[in-house]
């Protein structure tokens, strides 16, 4: 298939693009560098740096028989203190795109939802259809756009998986490249621990003190590889008429703590941890129903948190190096 990949400059984005390539699939990027970088789109894919609000002169011409829709703001920190940007970009943005993607018949479409939709939920793990009560701008304009996908898939008969991801960690290292974490603003947990732990900086632990068995939030790990292999086969489970909302996580939790506890041990040093006040906005525990995913796409996750941790210290080294 020939397929648009927004946001392929973007570490999900980019893993993806790449897991298409090597799935036969022909990968038209367009990303407007805004966080993402130019050097991450990967080889073989053909890229265009445009916002997804200017595709509508232009993707006509393209080929395009399916969109994976990465293309978005993502900090849920920021999303607090600037909705606008949230609201503009991922909700007004995404409408523009889906009716450009209607104008020319393009009604295959996988779209980045988040957990984020979830909130804080009731009942662990979270199933798709748990309440969403999103407790930020950022989870509101993933819900938002899940919400718009259902009547575009039943009113204009758009074949539309969203696919709800959990904590995303790890890189891809393939013949083509190494693709990864590379965010200017960094927030997650596994880079930064890794920072710490190899240059000897400090990490800021938030919260010691919620409802969980060490004290430290409790989150689901999912390898960015198997999360782009569920991408692959949504591509192809994608139906006209319907609207697919699937978890991608790996169903068991890991607490802060005993992610550090990793990652001390594939850096081989310790994390130097000071213990701060809890984060804004972070539930105490957010783990993955996962059944959903497995039935519909015969999908499995495969890599554990090990892996996970242990790929992403290499792409931190290499980013590290100098050209
Ligand atoms: N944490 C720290 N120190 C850090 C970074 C994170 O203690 O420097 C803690 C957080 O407080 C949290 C856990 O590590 O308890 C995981 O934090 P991340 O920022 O790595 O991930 P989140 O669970 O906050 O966020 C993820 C995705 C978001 C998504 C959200 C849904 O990255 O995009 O899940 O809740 F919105």
């Amino acid at each position: 298939m020939r397929v648009l990949v927004t946001g392929g400059a973007g570490y999900i984005g980019s893993v993806v693009a790449a897991q298409l390539l090597a799935a036969g699939h022909e990968v038209v990027v367009v990303d407007d560098l805004s966080t993402g970088h130019a050097d991450a789109v990967p080889p073989g894919a053909e890229f265009h740096q445009l916002a997804i609000t200017d595709l509508d002169p232009v993707v006509g011409g393209w080929g395009i028989e399916a969109v994976l829709h990465f293309a978005a703001k993502s900090l849920v920190g920021e999303s607090t203190t600037n909705p606008a940007l949230y609201w503009h970009n991922n909700v007004v943005g995404t409408v523009a795109l889906l009716d450009t993607l209607r104008s020319f018949d393009v009604s295959r479409i996988v779209f980045s939802s988040s957990a984020a939709t979830y909130g804080d939920a009731v009942e662990q793990p979270i199933r798709e259809d748990a309440p969403t009560r999103p407790t930020s701008p950022y989870g509101a304009s993933k819900l938002a756009i899940d919400l718009a996908l259902t009547d575009y898939a039943t009113a204009y008969g758009f074949g539309a998986v969203s696919l709800r991801y959990f904590n995303v960690a790890g890189a891809l290292h393939a013949p083509a490249g190494s693709f990864g974490e590379r965010h200017a603003t960094e927030t997650h947990l596994i880079p930064n621990a890794l920072r710490a732990a190899g240059a000897g900086g400090e990490f800021a632990l938030f919260g010691t003190d919620y409802p969980t068995p060490d004290g430290t939030c409790v989150r689901d790990y999912i390898h960015v590889v198997d999360l782009a292999e569920a991408h692959v086969r949504a591509l192809d489970a994608a139906e006209p008429g319907r609207h697919r909302i699937l978890n991608l996580g790996s169903g068991r939790g890991y607490s802060v703590r005993e992610v550090l506890d990793t990652v001390g041990t594939v850096v081989g040093r310790d994390v130097p941890v000071v213990e701060r006040a809890r984060r804004a906005g972070d539930p105490p525990v957010l783990i993955a129903a996962n059944d959903r995913a497995r039935a519909e796409l015969g999908w499995a996750p495969e890599r554990d948190l090990a892996t996970m941790i242990a790929d992403a210290w290499i792409f931190e080294q290499r980013a590290a190096e100098p050209d």
